[in-house]
């Protein structure tokens, strides 16, 4: 199937994005990477942007950033919020629903990868899966009311490494006990937050809340702290000598795909966005080839059960 890219050749680009004045973003993962630029490009644009970050002390460093280019005016907040643990997420959100009144996208973009030896979270779960599925799984949960409120979107952040990986969720061992490798774990955790997005948009449907929209992306291959926070050395080391290469593009850029969703009206919310030039690493932002094994059903329906059970919580629609 060809996609024929609606925003032209060129792809999307921010200078599509309007006056963002009154307009709220809560976003994850913004001491880095594509989280950095997006909520930088936010920012410019006037939005109140508030961010989830794990380590508060790089949080106040980051808001010196943006105040610097900015200026003083610009409307940044954040709160701590550690993805690694249950107990955090809950906090961050009880406190992400006492400072604002509305949230007009949630974007998941935090993330680790390519953890070298399995790691057990205090909850219990294999971290990539804990961190990167599980965590974003229960702070859509508790911050629905308010996105529902807010006619609001949910932008998850994924990646092509959903397709790099099993192709299917591994119910019977989702810790990875047996056969864990960096990767593997990593596209489990990849494809498990694609397919709970397609599965909320059918819920959404059902239960006639579509006032709602949730969107999956991915940044491509974008030069970010990604694989030297959490990767093993062989990966950083390999990593390092790919990323300056032009199969690599910039971080800014690889912010685009979340920042198309979180803004951009008349998207296809079936659709899987980010860059569409060769195997999806760089290129024109826009709606690409997704495969079928993210929208299996039945896995998808499993996955919602097993992730409520895991989290303690009801997604309630
Ligand atoms: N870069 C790529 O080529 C690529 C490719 C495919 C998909 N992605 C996806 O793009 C997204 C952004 O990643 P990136 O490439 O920009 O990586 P990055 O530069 O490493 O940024 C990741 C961000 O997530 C934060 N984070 C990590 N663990 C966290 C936790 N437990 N709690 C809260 N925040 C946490 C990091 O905070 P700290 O500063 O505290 O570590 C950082 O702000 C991720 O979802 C990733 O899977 C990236």
């Amino acid at each position: 199937m060809k996609y024929n890219n609606q925003f032209g050749k060129q792809g999307w680009a921010p200078e599509r994005i309007d006056d963002l004045k009154g307009k709220t973003f809560v976003i994850t993962g913004t001491t880095s990477g594509t989280g950095f630029e997006a909520a930088r490009i936010l920012l410019s644009k006037g939005a109140k942007v508030v961010m989830l970050n794990r380590n508060p002390k790089k949080s106040e460093g980051v808001i010196s950033t943006y105040k610097n280019e900015l200026g003083n005016a610009i409307d940044v907040a954040h709160i701590t919020m550690d993805l690694g643990k249950l107990a955090s997420v809950r906090k961050a959100a009880e406190e992400v629903i006492k400072t604002v009144s509305r949230i007009d996208a949630l974007l998941l973009n935090a993330a680790i990868a390519q953890v070298p030896k399995q790691v057990i979270t205090e909850d219990g779960f294999e971290s990539q899966m804990g961190t990167n599925h599980y965590s974003n799984f229960l702070l859509q949960a508790l911050l629905f009311p308010l996105i529902e409120k807010s006619k609001g979107r949910i932008v998850t952040v994924g990646s092509m490494g959903y397709n790099m990986g099993l192709k299917t969720i591994k119910f019977d061992d989702l810790n990875w006990d047996k056969d864990y490798t960096g990767n593997d774990a990593y596209s489990q955790s990849k494809l498990a937050q694609i397919m709970t997005v397609y599965e909320l948009q059918d819920r959404l449907e059902k239960a006639g809340k579509t006032g709602v929209k949730a969107y999956a992306c991915h940044p491509g291959a974008s030069r970010t702290s990604l694989i030297k926070t959490s990767g093993s050395l062989m990966t950083r080391f390999i990593w390092q000598i790919i990323k300056w290469s032009p199969l690599v593009q910039s971080a800014e850029r690889g912010s685009y795909p979340q920042l198309m969703c979180a803004t951009e009206s008349n998207l296809d919310q079936k659709a899987f966005y980010g860059p569409t030039g060769r195997s999806n690493w760089t290129g024109p932002v826009g709606a690409h080839k997704l495969e079928p094994h993210a929208k299996d059903k039945a896995v998808a329906e499993k996955l919602w059960e097993v992730s409520e059970e895991a989290v303690g919580q009801k997604f309630e629609l």
